[in-house]
């Protein structure tokens, strides 16, 4: 296999996007358009992959910069031609040059792969069979069959635009012939720019053989111009990710409602109801029920684990066999061990909760360590918060807390310890035994409501 260069060209404004966020920026499956791209462009191990960032300032090279990118500027914008040029100093000098579009992020590394096998000196167009051609370039090809010219629809004949065989804009090329193919381009056209697609008629002048390579799926070649079609794209990078899933065993109540933003990794007998969206990278071991409507983002699941519908659960680590839910929210630095329960309204946030403990109605567990066997009563709170910093509480295991307490951190309450309903514990407990706080209660019967006039 020849050397390989990756172009990535991302120069372009996106007026209809109508947004200030460069069009390359707008988050498809919750990462950058041009993300994907590159993601893609790594898969390939090419020697070089060169961005061409213009519009939007520096925003796009601020999202995109990492050490294995050379990012360069295009400035005005000049057209493909133009673009490719830019990169041109930076290329490794022999192999292909493969040029990719920010803007097509489900392009296929099995595509581009296959537009690369011919190796060698030869250019090769990657093309699409569209019902509706309008706005793309059209192949131009002779009696024999041979491609001749890829002609612009705004320079285009009546006759030429009824061709709906079209250019994705997607090519590879002789990376040695460049230089001085890009730089006899002229812009001598309807939009007065360099079109990249001039070098095909230079290639055959050359007697470089042109050849076309037709992605898998028609998908994988469209671009985004819009909300409408980026929202499109959603969808169908969606409908891929549930099919993946579903390939791998996992039972999805229905795959056009499940959001995937990042990678989703699902051992054996993984069920997911409808209307969840798994953020980041989250991993879900056997036997796992998501109910329906919960929001998972960075998260680890054990085995046997079930979280019920409208949970929310973030950064956090779940242990096995554990119950969490409906209606929870677990918040980042959240470790559960196994058999934990969190019921209904119960927030947890920087909590370590020991094996078998439970906290199952509206409480707030915040900057906590929790041991084994403790029962969170209804309503208990850990105080956390002093108005200035943050202070830890830690309940020992087999602690029995009841309903509507607060803990005053930071405060320790020993092991085996019963907390009366209703009790403000504000200093540490020896082990054992039973806190309350001294009440009382009235009973006024000389007491009247008040009445409304
Ligand atoms: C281009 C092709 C057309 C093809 C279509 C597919 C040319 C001349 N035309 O047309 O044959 O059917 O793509 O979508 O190549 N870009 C830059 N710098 C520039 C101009 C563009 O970086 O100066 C980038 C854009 O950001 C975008 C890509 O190149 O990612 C394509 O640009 P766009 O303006 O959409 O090209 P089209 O005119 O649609
Ligand atoms: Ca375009």
């Amino acid at each position: 296999m020849s050397q390989l260069n990756v172009v990535i060209l991302a120069a372009g404004q996106g007026k209809r996007m109508r947004s200030r966020l460069p069009k390359v920026l707008q988050p498809l499956a919750g990462r950058p358009l041009i993300a994907h791209v590159i993601a893609t462009a790594r898969a390939m191990k090419p020697a070089r992959i060169c961005v061409v960032c213009g519009h939007g300032g520096d925003q796009v090279p601020q999202a995109v910069k990492a050490d294995d990118l050379v990012l360069v500027k295009q400035q005005p914008q000049l057209g493909t031609g133009h673009a490719l040029a830019q990169a041109l100093p930076h290329l490794k000098a022999s192999g292909i040059t493969l040029v990719l579009y920010g803007d097509v992020p489900l392009i296929g590394e099995e595509t581009l792969a296959a537009m690369i096998a011919g190796g060698g000196d030869r250019l090769t167009v990657l093309t699409a069979e569209l019902d509706d051609p309008t706005g793309y370039g059209r192949i131009m090809r002779n009696r024999r069959g041979s491609v001749e010219a890829i002609v612009e629809e705004k320079d285009a004949s009546v006759a030429q635009r009824n061709l709906h065989e079209v250019n994705t804009g997607i090519i590879a090329l002789p990376t040695a012939r460049l230089e001085g193919w890009l730089s006899r381009l002229t812009n001598r056209n309807a939009q007065r720019e360099y079109y990249l697609t001039d070098v095909v008629a230079l290639a055959l002048a050359d007697r470089i053989a042109v050849s076309t390579v037709k992605a898998r799926a028609n998908w994988e070649v469209l671009g985004v111009n819009s909300k409408q079609q980026l929202a499109q794209l959603e969808r169908l990078y969606q409908s891929q990710a549930a099919a993946r899933l579903m390939d791998a065993g996992v039972t999805l109540a229905d795959p056009a409602r499940l959001d995937v933003r990042g990678g989703l990794v699902c051992g054996t007998d993984v069920r997911i109801d409808v209307n969840c969206l798994f953020e980041g990278e989250v991993k879900l071991a056997d036997h796992i029920e998501i109910g329906a409507n919960c929001v998972l983002r960075d998260v680890e699941v054990g085995p046997g684990t079930r979280i019920e519908p409208f949970t929310f659960i973030d950064a956090a680590k779940i242990g096995a066999n554990c119950r969490v839910g409906p209606y929870a929210r677990i918040r980042p630095g959240t470790r559960l061990a196994e058999d934990v329960h969190i019921g209904n309204f119960v927030e947890v946030k920087a909590a370590e909760i020991g094996a078998r403990s439970k906290a199952n109605h509206l409480s707030y567990v915040g900057d906590a360590t929790v041991g084994r066997d403790v029962n969170i009563g209804a309503g208990t709170i850990t105080c956390n918060y002093d108005g200035a910093a943050k202070h830890r509480t830690v309940i020992e295991d087999d602690v029995h807390i009841g309903s509507d307490v607060q803990l005053v951190a930071p405060v320790t309450v020993a092991k085996g310890v019963t907390i009366g309903a209703g009790t403000t514990i504000w200093k540490d407990t020896p082990p054992g035994g039973l806190v309350i706080n001294a009440k009382t209660q009235e009973h006024r019967t000389d007491w009247k409501r008040p009445q409304k006039k």
